[in-house]
């Protein structure tokens, strides 16, 4: 009887722990994705290289949750909340999170003006923005 126990036991902990590893795996990060809506053309962007690129912080680009409107998972897509024109819950607008009207700072260009020696980090718009993106 106590040995059918344990075994019951132990099957629901492993049913449990699957069930926590395949939601983990939800969360897990996307590989290269094509981030589009600017009339310029799409970005290609490799998520995976980035990752390394900011040294495993995914807050560099992530912010966290912010009271105005709270993430709905850590790492949600920043198009669900980033909307082309300003809503009362989200003022900065959908190329607002990626860089400023001149593409001259942002979470996608700080970082590549100060990578900007050997030309790999693209700081000019048809850099990154290309019609071939689709
Ligand atoms: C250089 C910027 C950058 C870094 C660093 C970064 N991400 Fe992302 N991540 C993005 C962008 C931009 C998207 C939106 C992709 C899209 O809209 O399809 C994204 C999307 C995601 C998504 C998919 C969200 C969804 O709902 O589809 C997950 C999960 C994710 N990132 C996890 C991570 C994790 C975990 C890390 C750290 C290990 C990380 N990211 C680091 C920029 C970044
Ligand atoms: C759940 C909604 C949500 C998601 C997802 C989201 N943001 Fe935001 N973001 C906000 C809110 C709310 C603010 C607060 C300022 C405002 O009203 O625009 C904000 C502000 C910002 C700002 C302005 C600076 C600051 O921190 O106030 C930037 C840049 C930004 N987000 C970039 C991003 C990027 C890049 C992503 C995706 C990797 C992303 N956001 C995902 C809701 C979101
Ligand atoms: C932590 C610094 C950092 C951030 C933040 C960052 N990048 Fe980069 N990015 C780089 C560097 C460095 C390179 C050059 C990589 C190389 O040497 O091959 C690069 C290269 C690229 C390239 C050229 C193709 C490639 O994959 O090498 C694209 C496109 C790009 N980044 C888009 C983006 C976008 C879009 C964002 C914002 C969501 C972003 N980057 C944020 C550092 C960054
Ligand atoms: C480091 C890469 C990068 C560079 C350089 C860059 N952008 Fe972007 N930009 C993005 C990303 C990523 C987005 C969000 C995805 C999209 O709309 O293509 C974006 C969005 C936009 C949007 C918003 C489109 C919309 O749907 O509201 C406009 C407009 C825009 N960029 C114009 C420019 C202009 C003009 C330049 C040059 C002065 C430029 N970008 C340079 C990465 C870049």
């Amino acid at each position: 009887m106590n040995r059918v126990f344990v075994v019951v036991v132990l099957a629901l902990a492993v049913a449990f722990g699957t069930g926590v590893a395949v939601q983990g795996q939800a969360e897990k990060a996307p590989g290269t994705v094509i981030l589009k809506g600017a009339p310029l053309g799409g970005v290609k962007f490799d998520h995976p290289k980035h990752v390394k690129l900011a040294d495993n912080k995914c807050e560099t680009c992530h912010h966290p949750s912010k009271p105005a409107m709270p993430l709905k998972t850590p790492h949600q897509k920043c198009s669900d909340c980033h909307q082309k024109t300003p809503t009362a819950q989200v003022k900065t607008i959908y190329r607002a999170a990626f860089h400023d009207a001149m593409a001259k700072t942002g979470t996608c260009i700080t970082c590549h003006q100060k990578n900007a020696a050997g030309g790999k980090a693209p700081t000019k718009c048809n850099s990154c923005h290309m019609k071939s993106n689709t």
